[in-house]
């Protein structure tokens, strides 16, 4: 006789702050074709995930559980399944936006969503995917930041920024950062080459002539921060409003400028991957939290002056 197997999971019945998370037991998912299912061990907490929890967002009406980012065992492979056998190590980000279900004891996800785990340990590999694939995707694929371009990073010590920061000095650039005076110590030692107070200095007074700019803040510093790039430069928002006027703003200037949303990625994983072997991308862990305490994790996030990551650990 076929038992149910079930899992814990979080989920929400309605739409609210931390308290409306809560502790599920649900039936646990099986891969379909050219799914793996996922043993999490660990699986970071990204300002998407509150933002969902809060209005919804491109999810809609709850219940759902959420979760992107993901560290953890394969249990068990979908047909067709070539690339992972049950028992390997994978790290990857869910398909974003639709794919969500990370803080659980299990997932499923397309294979190509993830890759071989480095030789790190689940928190770090659960708490790097979509900062890095956002980071990545933003200067690498978009900007095409070259070596000895200048790039200026706000909320630099944020989940993405402070990827962001040692991504860019991997590509060899000049990396200018935004961050409150406290963390500039922090930002220095992952490379960044100036810092700004945001709180004391005028970034858009203070800063000049750069290639590109990683937008993680929205509002006026998008217009802002278009007149600190040169001729040519590009800015990229991971705060897209689905602006028309945006480029065309940008063009006016001299500039350009487009909005970028992150998307899954097997190849953008397996850069990530490479650049974590080679020494040049780890994540600064702001906190770390059973599964069952994902509130706490929220509550925290939601502060918005964590340094680095949120980690949820699955057991
Ligand atoms: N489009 C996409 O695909 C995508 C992907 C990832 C993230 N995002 C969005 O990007 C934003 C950033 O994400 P995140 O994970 O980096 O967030 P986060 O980790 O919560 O960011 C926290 C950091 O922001 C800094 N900060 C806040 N206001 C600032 C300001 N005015 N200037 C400079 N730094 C400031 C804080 O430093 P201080 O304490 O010094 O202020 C803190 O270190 C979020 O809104 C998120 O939803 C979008």
């Amino acid at each position: 006789m076929n038992t149910v197997q079930t899992m814990r999971a979080i989920s929400q019945d309605v739409l609210g702050g931390p308290e409306v998370l809560k502790v599920v037991e649900v039936e646990r998912p099986a891969p379909r074709p050219n799914e793996v299912l996922v043993r999490v061990r660990a699986a970071g907490v990204n300002p998407t995930d509150w933002k969902h929890r809060a209005t919804g967002g491109f999810l809609g009406k709850p219940p759902f559980v959420l979760g992107w980012d993901v560290s953890g065992v394969v249990e068990a492979t979908g047909i067709g399944v070539a690339l992972f056998k049950p028992g390997d190590e994978v790290f990857g980000m869910l398909p974003y936006p639709f794919g969500h279900g990370s803080h659980a004891q299990y997932v499923t996800a397309p294979a190509r969503a993830l890759t071989h785990k480095p030789a790190i340990d689940h928190t770090q590999a659960g708490a790097l995917p979509l900062v890095s694939l956002t980071a990545w995707q933003a200067l690498v694929e978009t900007a095409d930041l070259q070596p000895g371009q200048r790039v200026l990073i706000h909320a630099a010590a944020g989940g993405v920024g402070h990827v962001a920061v040692q991504i860019a000095k991997a590509r060899g650039a000049y990396v200018i950062g935004t961050a409150s005076a406290g963390k500039h110590d922090f930002l220095r030692g992952l490379g960044a080459d100036e810092l700004i107070d945001y709180r004391e200095t005028d970034f858009a007074e203070a800063v000049r002539d750069v290639d590109v700019v990683l937008d993680t803040i929205g509002g006026d510093y998008v217009q802002r921060s278009l007149r600190t790039l040169r001729r040519g430069g590009i800015l990229v928002t991971i705060l897209p409003r689905g602006s028309k006027e945006l480029p065309l703003e940008a063009e006016k200037l001299g500039v350009r400028a487009t909005e970028m949303l992150v998307d899954a990625d097997h190849y953008g994983m397996k850069a990530i991957a490479e650049l974590v072997e080679a020494g040049k991308l780890h994540a600064a862990i702001a906190g770390t939290f059973p599964l069952t305490e994902a509130a706490k994790a929220h509550e925290l996030g939601e502060t918005g002056r964590t340094t680095g990551k949120l980690v949820l650990i699955v057991d």
